[in-house]
C-alpha cells in the first residue's frame, strides 16, 4: 500500500493534512522536516510540505534535503511548503512585513491535473507573509489572487506542486478536491486506506506477536482504552485481561457502562478500590498532591491485579493516539506541545511489560470510527474525555465521599438535559466542579446556606485551545434549575466563561 510523508514544518495544520490525505483513503504520516528521502522505502508514493510559522530568511531556516526534489516522488508544497520549493529550486521568495490573513478568490490560469473538474474561481485560505516573485526554471503559474500571482505553480513533468493557500482547512472551497487531486491524478496513487484492512492487520498482528503470553490493560471505559480493549478481545480472547479499577472517582453510571460493554468477557477484572482512594487523598487539597496520589495508587493496584495473573503476563496494552507519538517525537519540535499532566492516571514506562499500542498510528476520529467497526456503542465511542484523576480535580478542597456523591448527582442532570437538548455531541467537553464555597440561598420559605456548583462547556478542536460553549440560555437555566431543586448540598449554579488560555479547561 502507498503512502504519503508529510514533511512537518511546524504549522498548526500538519495534522489536519495528514488527516485529510487520510480521508481520500490514502494512509500517511507526519516525518520531521529533516527527514532523508535516502530512507524512503517503495511504498513512498508522495510528499507533501508542510506550512510553517519560519521563513527562508531565518538565520537558520527549516528546509528538506534539497535532494528530496531528485526523489522522483510526486511532491505538493503548501503555504511555507510552496516558499521552501520555490527558494531551493532556484525561484525567488520576497521577505514581507505584512501578512496577508483571510479568504482570498483564487482565479485558475489554466489546465493542470491539480485544478481539473473545478471551477475557474473560488474561495481559498490564506495564512502567510513572505511569498514567491520569482519561479524557478520549468515552473509555471496555475492560479493567482489578487495579492498573489503565485497562488499555486507546478513543475509539471517533474510533478512537483505548490499552493500558496491551505488546501486543509475547510475554509478553503474545494480543498480536498485539490489534494484529491494531486493525490490521485497528479501522484497517480489510489485510495487503499482503509480501517477495515487496517483491522485485520492489526488482529493478525496482535496474535502473532502475543502468541500464549497474556495482555493486559487498564481499561477505563474512554474512548481509547475502550477501543484497545474491544480489539484485544477479538484477537486474543482468552490471553486478554482487561482491569477495570473502579477509583470511587468515577461518574454517575461509567462503572455500569463498562460492564455493559464488556461484562460479557470472562476475562474482565473489576477492583473496587474506592476506600483506598478516598484514604489517600483524605485531607488533600493541593491539586498535584491529589494527582500524583491519585497517580501513584493506581499503579499500586493495577499491578497488584496483574501479578494475580500469574507470570505469563508479559504485555500491556495501551491506547497510545497518533497524535501522543508526534509530539513525544517532534525533536525540532516545531508544532510541539507540552502536556505534562496527561497521563496521570495512567501507567508509567518502567512497568515490566512489553507494551502493545495498536491505536498509534490513528487519529481520534478514526478510533472512533474504528471502535464503531468493532461494534461499541454510542455512549462509549462518542463520548467527552474524561481525565484520569476523575472527579477528584473537579472537588476543589478535599476530596470525600460525601462530596463526590453531591458532584456526581449534578454533573449527572447536566449531562442528561445535554443529551436530551443535542448539545452534548456540540461541544468537546461538559462537566460540573464542586467548589469549597457556601452561599445564602432561599428555597420555599427556608433560607438556605449551601456550596456553589460551576457549570462548564468548551468547544475546542483538540484540547490544546478552548472556548467556552455559547449554549442556549434555556439550556443553561434548566441545568441550573434542576441541579439546585434535585441535588441536596447545592444552592447556586455558575457558568464558566474562561476560554482556554488562559484558563485551563479543568479547574485543577
Ligand atoms: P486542561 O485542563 O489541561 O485539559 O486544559 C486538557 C484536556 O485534557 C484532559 N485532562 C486529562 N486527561 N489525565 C487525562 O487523561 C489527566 O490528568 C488530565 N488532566 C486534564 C482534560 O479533561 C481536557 O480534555
Amino acid at each position: 500500500m502507498k503512502k504519503v510523508l508529510i514533511y512537518d514544518f511546524g504549522s498548526q495544520y500538519t495534522q489536519l493534512i495528514a488527516r485529510r490525505v487520510r480521508e481520500l483513503k490514502v494512509y500517511s504520516e507526519i516525518v520531521p522536516p529533516d527527514f532523508p528521502p535516502e530512507r524512503f522505502t517503495e511504498e513512498v508514493g508522495a510528499v507533501v510540505l508542510s506550512g510553517g510559522p519560519g521563513s527562508v530568511y531565518d538565520p537558520h531556516p527549516l528546509l528538506p534535503p534539497p535532494q528530496l526534489y531528485r526523489s522522483g516522488r510526486p511532491i505538493l508544497g503548501i503555504c511555507y511548503g510552496l516558499q521552501a520549493m520555490v527558494h531551493q529550486l532556484g525561484g525567488r521568495v520576497e521577505k514581507a512585513e505584512k501578512r496577508e490573513y483571510g479568504l482570498a478568490y483564487l482565479e485558475v490560469r489554466g489546465p493542470s491535473p491539480l485544478f481539473e473538474g473545478l471551477p475557474r474561481r473560488f474561495r481559498v485560505w490564506m495564512s502567510h507573509a513572505d511569498k514567491a516573485t520569482a519561479l524557478p526554471p520549468g515552473f509555471r503559474v496555475l492560479a493567482s489572487t489578487e495579492n498573489s500571482e503565485y497562488a499555486a505553480v507546478a513543475h509539471l513533468d517533474r510533478r512537483l506542486y505548490a499552493v500558496q493557500f491551505h488546501p486543509e482547512v475547510r475554509h478553503t472551497e474545494h480543498g480536498t478536491e485539490i489534494l484529491g487531486n494531486f493525490l490521485f491524478r497528479a501522484a497517480g496513487l489510489k485510495p487503499e486506506w482503509d480501517l477495515g484492512n487496517f483491522l485485520e492487520e492489526k488482529i493478525r498482528e496482535i496474535r502473532e506477536r502475543v502468541g500464549d503470553g497474556k495482555v493486559v490493560l487498564a481499561l477505563s471505559g474512554g474512548v481509547d482504552s475502550s477501543v484497545v480493549a474491544a480489539l484485544l478481545a477479538r484477537a486474543v480472547p482468552d490471553r486478554f485481561f482487561p482491569i477495570f479499577v473502579d477509583t470511587g472517582l468515577l461518574r454517575k453510571g461509567d462503572r455500569e457502562k463498562v460492564v455493559r460493554a464488556f461484562g460479557h468477557l470472562p476475562t474482565l477484572r473489576v477492583v473496587d478500590a474506592a476506600d483506598r482512594f478516598f484514604e489517600a487523598l483524605q485531607g488533600v487539597t493541593d491539586p498535584e498532591e491529589k494527582r500524583r496520589r491519585i497517580g501513584h495508587l493506581f499503579i499500586e493496584v493495577f499491578r497488584e491485579e496483574a501479578r494475580k495473573l500469574g507470570p505469563e503476563v508479559r504485555f500491556l496494552a495501551q491506547g497510545t493516539l497518533y497524535p501522543d507519538v508526534i509530539e513525544s517525537r517532534s525533536v525540532v519540535g516545531p508544532s510541539a506541545v507540552i502536556k505534562s499532566h496527561h497521563n496521570v492516571g495512567g501507567l508509567p514506562q518502567e512497568l515490566p511489560f512489553e507494551l502493545i499500542e495498536p491505536l498509534k498510528e490513528l487519529f481520534k476520529d478514526e478510533v472512533r470510527a474504528l471502535g464503531r467497526l468493532l461494534g461499541l456503542p454510542e455512549e462509549i465511542v462518542s463520548a467527552h474525555p474524561f481525565p484520569g484523576p476523575g472527579l477528584a480535580v473537579r472537588i476543589i478542597g478535599e476530596v470525600t465521599p460525601e462530596r463526590v456523591a453531591v458532584l456526581r448527582e449534578a454533573d449527572a442532570i447536566a449531562m442528561e438535559e445535554l443529551k436530551r437538548s443535542g448539545y452534548y455531541d456540540r461541544v468537546w467537553q461538559a462537566f460540573c466542579v464542586l467548589l469549597p464555597v457556601r452561599t445564602v440561598g432561599v428555597m420555599g420559605d427556608r433560607r438556605t446556606y449551601e456550596h456553589v456548583c460551576a457549570f462548564r462547556a468548551v468547544v475546542s478542536e483538540d484540547g490544546m485551545t478552548a472556548d467556552w460553549a455559547r449554549l442556549p440560555h434555556d439550556l443553561l437555566a434548566r441545568i441550573a434549575s434542576r441541579i439546585v431543586n434535585e441535588v441536596p448540598g447545592i444552592n447556586r449554579v455558575v457558568y464558566d466563561i474562561t476560554s482556554k488560555p488562559p484558563g485551563t479547561i479543568e479547574w485543577e
